[in-house]
């Protein structure tokens, strides 16, 4: 698969993601052309969603279009009813001998310290499981076609998988579809590996992310989008074997957003990434067009996360927020 259009010659590239209405994140895209339009000469390529490209830029923009092509989720948890949650909870505090929310509690605690081991994780997930169905957000379909997508001008799928969940084969078939359909096309299929509130700590999880990436190729994604891990990334990177982009996340509660985005950016390309995918550490930033031109520097000029600060704050008293 040629993807040049989406990495161009030089087979990297920064992509601004502002797909996220679809699932409901709305907050910072209530206006997404005075957004979005500022950011475009300072990223490679835009991924996007439906409305946005069609009503927001009547079908035309001037970057590479990677359209989301499956949706249909939910940020909306849906709540287990109680005549199935409190028989569940009973049943939890007799069997272990204590309360079923104090249980939830300590390993949340355990979890969000980042001293919980893998089993530990693995009981507060499903434990959650209890409480909301947490794969609700997971129940994806396809939105587009692959002919739908070269008709409305885009150079991508993206397509999300939530491996993990009962919604696995559901989404693993979306995206074998599009894939079925875009190769003929000469369309390249983004493979976004989800993870969310739904199944969280799982972008740490190194073995979770490498045969997520696996498992993804296969089924025909020919770019993945996945998270950054931390150690042992590189190793994800390296079994991929298709070109690799990283989501951005939220930024961490108590981290500067400029340096923490600014270091995850430089440590992804350090560790083989072909390209940034990132959202609201961008267009949330007080100074977004900052954010874009320091990203773009590390991404294509291989700028150190000193360098890119400096043009950062160049960029930001030149253009105040
Ligand atoms: C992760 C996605 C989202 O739709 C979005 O692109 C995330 O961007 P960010 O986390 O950087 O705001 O593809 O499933």
């Amino acid at each position: 698969m040629n993807l040049s259009k989406l990495l161009g010659p030089t087979g990297k590239a920064v992509v601004l993601a502002t797909d996220h209405r679809y699932f409901g994140v709305v907050n910072g895209l209530e206006t997404p052309g005075p957004v979005i339009r500022p950011l475009l000469p300072y990223v490679d390529v835009l991924m996007t969603e439906p409305h946005i490209l069609r009503n927001v830029f009547g079908g035309k923009v001037d970057k590479p279009i990677l359209l989301r092509a499956s949706g249909c989720s939910t940020v909306m948890n849906v709540p287990v009813p109680g005549y199935l949650l409190e028989p569940a909870k009973a049943a939890y505090q007799q069997r272990m001998g204590k309360t079923f929310d104090a249980a939830v509690a300590e390993l949340s605690a355990k979890v969000k310290s980042g001293k919980a081991s893998e089993a530990e994780q693995e009981e507060l997930r499903y434990l959650e499981s209890f409480l909301h169905e947490p794969d609700t957000i997971a129940s994806e379909r396809l939105m587009l076609t692959g002919q739908g997508c070269v008709d409305e001008g885009a150079s991508g799928a993206a397509v999300s998988v939530y491996l993990k969940t009962r919604y696995q084969s559901q989404t693993l078939d979306n995206l074998a579809t599009m894939s079925r359909q875009a190769r003929p096309l000469g369309l390249p299929v983004l493979g976004v590996v989800a993870v969310g509130t739904a199944l969280g700590y799982l972008e740490n999880d190194i073995d979770f992310l490498t045969r997520a990436s696996a498992v993804m190729v296969a089924h025909g994604a020919d770019i993945i989008k996945t998270y950054n891990c931390g150690d042992g990334f590189d190793k994800v990177i390296e079994a991929t074997g298709v070109p690799v982009i990283v989501a951005g996340g939220k930024v961490p509660k108590g981290k500067d957003p400029t340096v923490d985005t600014i270091d995850l950016a430089y440590d992804c390309m350090q560790k083989g990434a072909s390209g940034l995918d990132f959202g609201r550490r961008i267009w949330r930033h007080d100074h977004p067009v900052a954010v874009a031109r320091a990203l773009g520097a590390i991404v294509h000029k291989n700028a150190t996360p000193k360098e890119a600060l400096q043009l950062f704050e160049e960029a930001s008293r030149q253009q105040p927020a």
